[in-house]
């Protein structure tokens, strides 16, 4: 075991659970209709191994032992998400009511996210119509699973679907736009904001979205660095949590996007219960160096208006990310002054890391060290309310294929073996320690 200290005592009722989703995990494509990610897969050269997510764990058909290491782990709270190509499917959300019946009974929260980047094939970002198409989905979701679902995320991570997605081409749709993205960050933060009025009308109240955020670290006190790091901070940051939080786009973004931006706004800024942030590590950044950088896989452009930079005395995870656990404590009190009393309480929606075994003390250390400095950010007077480990299994990491393992389930993709990680036994002994 790596660490020896308890973790700190968290408040009653502090949410502890796991996330997935369901691109990632369920397999059975036959099943369902295909997504701009199938699509993508096929692609020659756009996958690592050319791996393809047709089967991943098979989650579909063993979604019941998946719920019974759920529940071994002792979790309060479980977040998945559900597949729009699935719901379109005949009978696709049969699927979602068993899973959902089997949580319940199970002692399980279920908490889905409605979309997690697999956009239905032929649907597409840039139009303002695939925003009114996914709130009638969603009404659709919520008139089905809502007797039982309480807490619903309506959105993962718009930046980066936004920005390695449409902007730098390295995930589906694999589109290359630059800034020209900048409306598929706009109708995704208006099908969020038509799909909180959509799960509002069908009764919901515990309602949030998971942003990916983390602290941007000018690579030095040069202006120059300074102001990219600053514009970095804007696209990752701000872009995505001000039209939330405040109403507004950062200053000079709001003229860029399409349609009437003030009346969408209003439907954007729609009150959230709390807000969901997946936390990974923070970014290094300086002015623009000229020539294309390939950072972890990720290829940035010269003509980018930053770029960069490798932070380096830190250890990596096996994608090559810096381990940083008080980056955590600083974007959640950066959060707290940034936007005050306009934000609501925060959940950790994701936080984990890629590490090759089954015995991974790195895990554990990064897990234990990312914990503390949630609790950091708690005695900060932050008000956090919940924890989500990404991800309950190993599974099929998008452009990376199965090259990279989050799960505190390793998953042997030949047979579909599940073993619980020393990781798993340290998070479930952390749990008991925090209910006893
Ligand atoms: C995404 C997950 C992904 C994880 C690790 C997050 O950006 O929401 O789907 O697997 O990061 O890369």
């Amino acid at each position: 075991m790596a660490t020896t200290r308890a973790v700190p005592r968290f408040p009653d009722g502090f949410l502890w659970g796991v996330s997935t989703s369901a691109h990632q995990i369920e397999g059975a494509v036959d099943t369902r209709e295909r997504s701009v990610w199938d699509v993508f897969t096929a692609e020659p050269g756009r996958v690592r191994d050319g791996a393809t997510a047709e089967v991943a764990c098979d989650h579909v058909h063993r979604h019941g032992e998946d719920v019974a290491l759920l529940a071994g782990l002792g979790v309060d709270a479980y977040r998945f998400s559900v597949s729009w190509p699935r719901v379109r499917a005949r009978g696709g959300l049969d699927f979602y009511d068993r899973l959902v019946d089997d949580l319940c009974a199970a002692g399980v929260r279920p908490v889905p996210t409605l979309f997690h980047w697999d956009l239905p094939a032929g649907l597409d970002w840039r139009e303002r119509d695939t925003a009114e198409r996914f709130a009638a989905y969603v009404s659709e979701v919520a008139g089905r699973l809502g007797d039982r679902v309480t807490k619903w995320i309506t959105l993962n991570e718009p930046a980066e679907h936004t920005l390695l997605g449409h902007a730098l081409g390295i995930h589906a749709p694999g589109l290359k736009l630059l800034f020209d993205a900048l409306p598929v960050a706009h109708h995704q933060l208006l099908a969020h904001g038509l799909a909180v009025r959509a799960l509002r009308a069908a009764g919901a109240d515990d309602i949030g979205i998971a942003n990916s955020h983390g602290p941007t670290w000018p690579a030095s006190q040069d202006p120059a660095d300074v102001e990219a790091a600053g514009f970095y901070d804007l696209l990752l940051n701000r872009l995505f949590a001000d039209p939330l939080l405040l109403g507004r786009y950062p200053d000079g973004i709001g003229e860029l996007m399409p349609g009437d931006v003030a009346a969408d706004l209003e439907v954007i800024s729609a009150p959230l219960d709390w807000y969901g942030i997946n936390y990974y590590a923070p970014t290094r950044v300086g002015a623009p160096q000229g020539t294309e950088i390939d950072f972890g896989g990720i290829r940035m452009p010269a003509e980018l208006p930053f770029s960069v930079r490798e932070i380096t005395g830190r250890p990596v995870t096996d994608f090559g990310w810096p381990v940083v656990p008080e980056a955590l404590t600083e974007i959640l009190t950066a959060f707290r002054d940034r936007y005050g009393d306009r934000l609501p309480p925060v959940v950790i929606t994701e936080n984990g890391c890629s590490y090759e075994g089954v015995d991974d003390p790195e895990r554990i250390a990064y897990l234990d060290g990312h914990i503390r400095a949630l609790h950091r950010a708690l005695e900060a007077g932050v008000d956090v309310r919940g924890y989500f480990v990404w991800s309950l299994l190993d599974n099929f990491e998008w452009a990376e294929g199965y090259a990279r393992r989050f799960g505190l389930v390793h998953v042997d993709f030949a047979t579909q073996r599940r073993t619980p990680k020393a990781s798993y036994a340290w998070f479930r002994e952390l749990l008991r320690e925090q209910r006893a």
